[in-house]
């Protein structure tokens, strides 16, 4: 290796290990704004950048609107100077270290969407200077860092492994999971090349505890897809299960929980209304996206596809059926939706089941409202809903539908209330009674 590549590898090397490294963050979200608050904790100056002037705004006061990053956290960060955000891309000309957390959405083709980390890479190669590190954490298909980011920054002439270094390195976070958020989970780093691997290691081991690092992007990048399509295809099982246990008469809880008494070789996975959140239901298809120009059909998570986009169609169904059961139709109905947001005591309701099982009640003629201490409003199709009192509400409806079981809902009044309940979360478990249907 030339004195030069490694005197510049040294000297980043040395401005990371003496957190005199500075920082940047692309894409102030759920992922970018906890990763963000880490570096600042552990004592960088870090620099937020997004697209929206109303975040950074938000962000420069102190004021955090994201659920995992307390304001109390953020504000000592921005009045210590740690941290700052920033609409303004050329302040990379000043950072050493670029993470990238932009949205990877899906076409309605279901063909991954790639220009938000596009955009993104052209604003860094606009303004990136020798001797910077640059990490893609979105999740994506394998073979996007090499393929797609690498080509943008090396239009700026310079070489990757020498004059600037380039990593994949997923984002595991779990919004609303107490025990592991983002400086507990261990974080898997590969780079283009090993200097890459190596900088991008000692980087997030300074701000995290656990760094596992990986011999190249591609891997990094897969491991993501792997873990994101284990836990979709293990969830349409457990629908699936769902489905035949619902036919067969057999209380599919039970079930689970009494195999997940085994010590070995099981691992629960619980049915529901279908999937939501902007990974679980979408990071698969990057996958089955790449494999096919490969000329791979991936028919686990087609097939797991399929049948979690079957459940709110039979949620509904079973809605109608127990309205049925008591002599009402769906049409003209009362119906509330108990729980809005994609899982339990979370704000987000991006692809939410509860949205499709709005949409369908709606079509299908029924009257819907909606509770959600954590959503204060919901657009089904053209209509914008307030959120009722869940007792209140519970106990005018002609039927309560539970579709996220966040736990400040009294389930207990709720039960006692409502004519008629279906349960997809098994949240009234252990309670029974005739106005209780379950999945
Ligand atoms: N939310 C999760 O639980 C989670 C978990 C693991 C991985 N991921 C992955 O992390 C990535 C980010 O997800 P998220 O949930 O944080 O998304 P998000 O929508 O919450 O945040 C993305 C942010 O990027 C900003 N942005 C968009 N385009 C930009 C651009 N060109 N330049 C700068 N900022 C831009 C947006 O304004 C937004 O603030 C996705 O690839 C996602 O799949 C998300």
């Amino acid at each position: 290796m030339p004195s030069s590549v490694t005197t510049v590898i040294d000297v980043l090397r040395d401005k990371i290990q003496s957190r005199t490294a500075r920082v940047g963050i692309v894409g102030l979200g759920y992922v970018g704004l906890p990763l963000a608050v880490e570096f600042a904790k552990a004592g960088f100056s870090v620099t937020g950048i997004d697209v929206e002037q109303r975040k950074t705004s938000l962000l420069n006061r102190g004021e955090s609107y994201i659920q995992d990053v307390p304001s109390a956290v953020l504000r000592p960060l921005v009045e210590s100077k740690h941290f700052q955000a920033t609409t303004d891309f050329s302040v990379i000309s000043e950072l050493d270290t670029v993470n990238i957390c932009v949205p990877t959405p899906l076409r309605k083709t279901k063909d991954p969407d790639m220009s938000y980390i596009v955009s993104a890479c052209q604003q860094i190669a606009k303004y990136l200077k020798p001797g910077s590190l640059v990490i893609l954490e979105s999740t994506t298909y394998p073979g996007t860092t090499d393929e797609l980011v690498l080509p943008i920054l090396e239009k700026t002439g310079m070489k990757v492994g020498e004059q600037f270094f380039l990593c994949f390195s997923p984002e595991r976070v779990d919004p609303g999971n107490p025990t592991h958020q983002t400086a507990n989970i261990p974080k898997v780093v590969g780079g283009i090349t090993p200097a890459c691997t190596e900088l991008g290691a000692l980087f997030y081991s300074l701000a995290l505890e656990k760094v596992v690092p990986v011999t190249s992007t591609s891997v990094a990048e897969m491991v993501k897809l792997l873990e994101n399509t284990f836990r979709m295809i293990n969830i349409g099982l457990a629908n699936e299960i769902a489905l035949m246990c619902d036919r067969i008469g057999i209380n599919v809880w039970e079930v689970i929980d009494a195999a997940a008494t085994k010590p070995f070789g099981f691992m629960p996975f619980y049915p529901g209304p279908g999937l939501g959140g902007h990974c679980i239901p979408i990071d698969p298809f990057y996958l089955s996206w790449k494999t096919k120009q490969a000329g791979i059909e991936a028919r686990f998570i087609e097939l797991a596809g399929y049948i979690n986009g079957q459940m709110p169609h039979f949620v509904v169904d079973k809605i109608q059926n127990a309205l049925n059961d008591q002599a009402k139709p769906l049409r003209g109905s009362h119906v509330h939706i108990l729980g809005v947001a994609y899982k339990r005591n979370i704000d987000d309701v991006r692809e939410s089941p509860a949205l499709d099982v709005a949409h369908l009640l709606k079509k299908r003629g029924a009257h819907i409202t909606y509770s959600d201490p954590f959503v204060p409003s919901l657009k089904v199709d053209d209509q914008e809903l307030a959120p009722e009192d869940p007792l209140e509400a519970s106990h005018d409806a002609d039927c309560v539908v539970i579709i996220t079981d966040h736990s400040d809902f009294d389930y207990e009044t709720i039960a006692r209330k409502a004519k008629l309940i279906v349960d997809t979360r098994n949240a009234l478990k252990g309670k029974t009674g005739p106005h209780i249907v379950r999945l």
